[in-house]
């Protein structure tokens, strides 16, 4: 059953195709300023820890059974638990994929705008004021709706388009997008990170982003943003990692080629972070402030503080300004395509007789209707919280699901020989099964549940409780009924 893709030609390619996955808006938009809240080095020691003891051993079953199988992720876990009703876990990883999709292109089709106008820099005269009330034309709360930005529409549409000319021929496609688009955004990163660096006032930036705070290491939520930070930063639980280990040879060593994945996307988050923060050194010195009033969270750092950064530099802002938001779209189209293949392998091992083209042009479609809906001037709230409920929620009950039926019904001892290629320590392997086995689900569990608990205590984003968790609400009502049916149909 299910339709053969060939393998990638070689490992490197593999990691190069990873790493364009893990490397994306995360870690641009997110990693910079979750360290920053959360108590500068002693956050990075914090996602040190979870990514040694959560997220890499997760990448490694996940690649690992890929690898395996040969299959996406619902026919993988199926095979796995030796039950067709497991594809329901593997479907709900699907669904994440496809409902990171439905935000990421928008946010991607922003980048995109940002890099065509960096030739005119329209935000010069007020940054905040040009990209809430121009370019976004925000409503004023989330109920209020308006009609769809057509310059965004227009940037999802090429995003598609791209997308669909990068996947519709598989995985040679993917090889081209790994080896010539991934390694664009390191060379430009490092060039700007030797321009920001030397900027006045740079040292002062870097200062509050590494100064460590290490009481914060006693608050389990910032445990929590770490952990789910690690899960969204390498590729987890949206099948991804499934589909890219698939296309794996039989020979190769998941433990060493996922260590290298690792390393490479953290030290996309080192370099965006020092960026950023240099920056905003830059900034407040300029500006006469302090670093604290000009650092701000999410989606306006990328969007309000570094335009306003851009204008600030003392030469070719304009060419700056292109190769920063270039960048950051090459990272996030990556990132895009990984998601797509995610689906699509899911959809070729179906029952679905289609070609592999007719299934991506469809996705494509059901996307593009999906994508609309954070085009109006809601969208950022709306984004906002769906962000919130799939990187909080959805993604961490993936994981415990998928540890628990990988590791409790797959002969483990098995699984952690063909892991390690027959080599590493006894220690290594007892050490491995405890992680997945216990450990690993066990303390998402713990931190999920507080985290639910602060949210329905204290809420999020200052949203209306009514609004928050009625979006939330028909997110999981959607994506609980949706992989349920799935997994029956295909
Ligand atoms: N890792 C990407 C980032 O940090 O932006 C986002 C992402 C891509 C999440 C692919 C999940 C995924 F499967």
């Amino acid at each position: 059953m299910g339709q053969i893709r060939k393998d990638f030609s070689s490992v490197w390619i593999f990691i190069l195709a990873a790493i364009g996955s893990a490397a994306g808006l995360g870690n641009l938009w997110r990693f910079p300023y979750l360290a920053y809240e959360h108590g500068g080095a002693a956050f990075f020691v914090a996602y040190i820890i979870c990514l040694l003891c959560i997220g890499l051993p997760l990448l490694i079953l996940e690649v690992g059974l890929g690898k395996t199988s040969k299959k996406g992720a619902p026919e993988a876990l199926a095979l796995i638990g030796h039950a067709k009703r497991f594809k329901i876990v593997g479907w709900l990883a699907v669904l994440v994929a496809f409902g990171v999709l439905t935000y990421y292109i928008v946010i991607a089709s922003w980048v995109l705008n940002f890099a065509v106008d960096s030739f005119k820099m329209p935000w010069q005269a007020d940054s905040e004021s040009y990209f809430f009330n121009q370019f976004l034309e925000l409503s004023s709360g989330i109920g209020a709706f308006t009609v769809p930005k057509l310059t965004i529409i227009l940037g999802v549409m090429v995003i598609l388009l791209l997308s669909y000319i990068s996947l519709y021929k598989g995985t040679s496609g993917l090889a081209f997008v790994a080896k010539w688009i991934t390694p664009l955004p390191f060379i430009l990163l490092l060039i700007l990170l030797g321009n920001s660096i030397t900027l006045s006032g740079s040292l002062g930036g870097l200062y509050q982003l590494f100064i460590p705070v290490w009481s914060t290491l006693l608050d389990t939520k910032v445990w929590f943003a770490a952990a789910t930070q690690v899960i969204f930063s390498i590729s987890l639980a949206t099948g991804v990692m499934f589909a890219y280990g698939a296309l794996l040879n039989k020979e190769v060593n998941v433990s060493k080629t996922c260590t290298i994945v690792v390393i490479g996307d953290t030290l996309a988050s080192m370099i965006c972070s020092m960026i950023i923060f240099s920056v905003l050194g830059h900034v407040a010195y300029i500006d006469g402030k302090d670093v604290h009033e000009v650092v701000s969270g999410g989606i306006g750092l990328a969007f309000v503080v570094i335009p306003h950064a851009l204008t600030l530099l003392p030469v070719v802002q304009e060419f700056f300004s292109f190769i920063f938001y270039a960048s950051v779209f090459f990272l996030a189209f990556t990132s895009i395509v990984s998601l797509f293949e995610a689906i699509l392998a899911a959809l070729m091992d179906s029952k679905i007789k289609l070609k592999r083209a007719t299934i991506l042009f469809i996705i494509c479609v059901l996307l593009f209707i999906c994508n609309l809906l954070y085009t109006m001037g809601n969208g950022l709230y709306l984004l906002d919280i769906i962000d919130h409920f799939i990187n909080g929620y959805l993604m961490v009950i993936v994981m415990v699901a998928e540890v628990i039926v990988i590791t409790w019904l797959y002969d483990i001892n098995r699984l952690s020989g063909e892991l390690f290629q027959g080599g590493g320590s006894q220690a290594l392997h007892t050490g491995f099964k405890l992680l997945c086995s216990y450990i690993i689900p066990m303390v998402l569990t713990i931190l999920f549940v507080k985290q639910v608990y602060t949210d329905i205590a204290t809420g999020y984003g200052g949203y209306a409780a009514g609004y928050l968790w009625g979006v939330g609400v028909i997110i999981l009502i959607i994506v609980a009924v949706g992989s349920w049916r799935l997994s029956r149909k295909l």
